[in-house]
């Protein structure tokens, strides 16, 4: 008998609701019934004069344990705190995994990418604790914190991710060599926890010089994991080099929630003209689908965006330059692509 699962989702703000449209429409395509619980957050909801977070929408999260979302806006330099960040941390969301792999048709110097970010996603310069110093505000300072738990947890996660996923080497970025003791401890963390994963290579990178590899030579890295911050930074430029911010997805795993979404913001610059890309909120939710045990439906889902871009016509502008085609027609396309 045919399975209801249940979802909260959140559409966001600026391209979100039109990318959630479309990244239901192909997950309901592939026959998978999901019951969504649609809630807003961030400008969305204080659009309706709520909170940024607003109490239905974390109640449903509590009720699904699972989460579609759209980018949400935070405002630059004051305003409310990012909504994405207190989710991470509300729910305790700790492993921030990014899958960036190539996809034949899409023309970039590295074709052969295949990594894997995993970033903790709860601690480090994330905080939000930062103030002034001095009355004139000309000095400003931040605390930021790294538990030995919290860096043992996503290590951990990380290892036993690799072997599950039959991959061969977690890569550790870090900055111990000057943050001797900030970062000192997710090294020690990933020392002890790699000594407990011997089949699975175990190297070390200082934050500088992997961003100068992974532009070099991406091909030598397989799974990464780094702290929040550097992770926040890494999967950006991992995106970059297997063809934007529109085509990587990300998922942000707790023990009770997890939340997938795509790694772009909610690009308020094209927003309401039908052109934004929806591919890495979709196989965000082939990354749901997964999760929620629909292996079929989420590997159907990756091979019809995968044949898509393998195409090249239906493209949007942001992957194609100068493509008449938008949202619509590449939603469309990947539908047609389903098995
Ligand atoms: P952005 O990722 O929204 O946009 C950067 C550039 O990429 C823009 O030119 C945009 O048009 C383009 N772009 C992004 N996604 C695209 C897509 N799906 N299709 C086609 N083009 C796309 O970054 P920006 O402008 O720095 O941030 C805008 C807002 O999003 C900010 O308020 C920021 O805080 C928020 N944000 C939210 C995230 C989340 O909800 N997880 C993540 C990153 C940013």
């Amino acid at each position: 008998m045919q399975r209801t699962h249940k979802a909260t989702l959140i559409p966001g703000d600026g391209i979100g609701p039109s990318i959630s449209e479309a990244a239901v429409a192909i997950m309901e395509a592939t026959g998978v019934v999901i019951q969504w619980e649609v809630c807003h957050a961030g400008l969305a909801a204080i659009a309706a004069g709520k909170d940024p977070l607003p109490k239905e929408t974390s109640d449903s999260v509590d009720r699904t344990g699972v989460v579609l979302k759209g980018p949400i806006t935070t405002p630059v330099g004051g305003g409310y705190k990012s909504v994405n960040v207190s989710m991470r941390l509300k729910w305790n969301l700790y492993a921030n995994v990014r899958p960036c792999v190539s996809f034949e048709g899409l023309k970039t110097p590295f074709p052969n990418t295949n990594i894997v970010v995993v970033r903790e996603n709860t601690e480090g310069l994330y905080t939000g604790q930062e103030m002034y110093v001095d009355p004139d505000k000309r000095a400003a300072i931040v605390v930021a914190c790294n538990t030995r738990s919290a860096m043992d947890r996503v290590c951990s996660y990380t290892f036993d991710w690799a072997r599950k996923n039959n991959r061969k080497k977690v890569t550790c970025i870090h900055k111990a060599n000057i943050l001797k003791i900030f970062s000192g401890i997710f090294l020690e963390s990933f020392r002890e926890v790699a000594a407990n994963h011997p089949d699975i290579m175990a190297e070390e990178k200082i934050i500088d010089a992997a961003c100068m590899e992974l532009v070099k030579k991406p091909h030598t890295y397989d799974v990464i994991v780094t702290t929040n911050l550097f992770g926040d930074i890494i999967s950006d430029l991992t995106a970059g080099l297997v063809g934007g911010l529109g085509v990587a997805p990300g998922a942000n795993y707790g023990d009770k929630v997890s939340m997938f979404e795509a790694i772009h913001g909610s690009a308020p610059d094209i927003a309401g003209k039908g052109i934004a890309n929806p591919i890495s909120l979709v196989l965000a939710g082939a990354m749901m689908l997964r999760h929620i045990g629909e292996d079929d439906a989420a590997a159907n889902v990756d091979q019809a965006v995968r044949a898509v871009i393998k195409e090249g016509k239906y493209l949007t502008p942001d992957l194609l330059a100068g493509s008449q085609y938008g949202t619509a027609d590449i939603t469309k396309a990947i539908i047609d692509k389903l098995n």
